[in-house]
């Protein structure tokens, strides 16, 4: 078995800064190695250290003074939002009309969702994302292409078609039934092959029965390691219909509860407006908030209180939420995470940034054993960085200090063009130019 050294600024996080510090949170080591051998990680540690005991035959890929970080973890992206993402002038319910539903609609023909999935996957890797949790369409077929593209690539990789059988349009509505029977046959085929893992996907309370979530409930309770993966309190006036649909729920939160989809596998995605006792009962329940900050600033739905979701022990992970979100760039999504930070009167120490992006969104996902920090063991899904990758960015960074700096920086001018290469399970499966 050939080992594969990369030579380079190697950084990480291994816990979160907000409970353990920022210092003891992450491990820096400028002029690294990062030894991979079967895909995993063998060895992180100074180059004069490990390269005079590397294995005869070890590969060497010098990268000095490129930053390397483990890939990102996108916990909240939607597959068929790509032809309509950036679409002008409404929020949720009137853009989910007017723009998302006839563009998911064109997903029911397979050589268009297949196309779409090679896009996808590609321009995931391109902005250096190696896991995330996506939200498939409503059609199996096109899930089914979006699992295929992503077992090509062996990614750890999460998704789900959507369910939803009222309240949307006919072409883009399932039926309790039928949406149970295909999202079986999905987890059947795809969930535990390779790296990839099936989410049961309630589109959203408004868009499903009774009879639905409760099929829901039931499926996630049958299968073993699946998540569930939906939107919660993301607009106002979602709320206020939610509270319409159902009256007998204490809240938006309640109404999935009392269908069994409140568990320490589900991932909900937005939270802007949650209550005090809705931020509570999801603590003590464990489940993990996708946190979105370009899409909730696009459709003006409002600003997410990290702050409060520590407080009560969430675990959160950054979501990009393509296409209502403006970018696929990680980086970019810190950018904005870090405004909406200010605009909130919290400052997104940069370390706590990298952390939700990579360790805390492999927490959300359950995947924080294989992926998410450059630890022995793990499995070696990693970036290498453009330091140089727009001129401003160049001339910039020359005048960082410290680590912490460094990575500010590149949160906040950063984009895809900083990604030279993106590495999956110890193979580059992306690399610029
Ligand atoms: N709520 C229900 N569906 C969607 C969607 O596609 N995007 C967002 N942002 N919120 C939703
Ligand atoms: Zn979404």
């Amino acid at each position: 078995m050939t080992a594969t050294a990369i030579i380079g600024d190697i950084f990480t996080l291994v816990d979160d800064p907000a409970v353990v510090g920022a210092q003891d949170a992450h491990r820096y080591i400028p002029n690294g190695i990062l030894l991979v051998e079967d895909g995993h990680i063998a060895a992180v540690g100074k180059r004069n250290e490990l390269e005079p005991n590397l294995s005869e035959g070890t590969k060497l890929i010098d990268h000095t003074g490129a930053l390397i970080t483990p890939g990102f973890i996108d916990t909240h992206i939607h597959f068929p939002q790509i032809d309509m993402i950036a679409s002008y002038g409404e929020q949720l319910l009137d853009w989910l009309e007017n723009y998302t539903f006839p563009a998911e609609a064109q997903y029911a023909d397979e050589a268009h969702a297949a196309d779409a999935a090679q896009f996808f996957i590609r321009e995931l890797l391109r902005n250096g994302t190696t896991s995330a949790l996506v939200y498939g369409s409503v059609h199996a077929g096109a899930v089914d292409a979006l699992f295929e593209e992503a077992h090509k690539h062996n990614m750890r990789l999460v998704a789900g078609k959507s369910l939803m059988d009222r309240n949307v349009p006919y072409d883009v509505r399932d039926t309790a039934e039928s949406g149970d029977a295909d999202s079986r046959w999905l987890a059947d085929k795809w969930h535990g092959k390779g790296r990839l893992g099936y989410a049961v996907t309630p589109r959203f309370a408004p868009a499903c029965s009774d009879e639905q979530l409760t099929r829901a409930g039931q499926m996630l309770q049958d299968y073993d390691g699946l998540l569930m993966h939906t939107h919660l309190s993301e607009n106002t006036a979602e709320i206020d219909w939610v509270k319409e649909l159902y009256p007998d729920a204490s809240g938006y939160l309640d109404a999935y509860a009392r269908f069994g989809l409140l568990t320490d596998r589900c991932v909900f995605a937005h939270c802007v407006h949650l209550s005090g006792e809705e931020f509570q009962r999801m603590g003590e329940a464990g489940a993990a908030i996708a946190y979105c900050p370009t899409s909730n600033l696009f459709l003006g739905s409002g600003l997410f209180h990290l702050k409060e979701a520590e407080k009560y022990g969430i675990t959160v992970g950054m979501g990009t939420d393509v296409g209502a979100g403006t970018s696929f760039s990680m980086l970019q999504t810190l950018n904005e995470a870090y405004k909406i930070g200010q605009l909130r009167g919290n400052k997104l120490n940069p370390f706590k940034s990298f952390y939700l992006a990579t360790l805390g969104g492999a927490k959300a996902l359950h995947m924080a054993d294989k992926v998410g920090s450059l630890e022995v063991g793990k499995e070696a899904d990693f970036l290498v960085y453009n330091m140089a990758a727009t001129p401003l960015l160049a001339r910039r960074l020359k005048h960082c200090k410290t680590i912490e700096e460094t990575l500010f920086v590149l949160s906040i001018l950063g984009d895809d063009r900083c990604i030279a290469e993106t590495w999956i399970a110890g193979n580059g499966h992306y690399k610029k130019g």
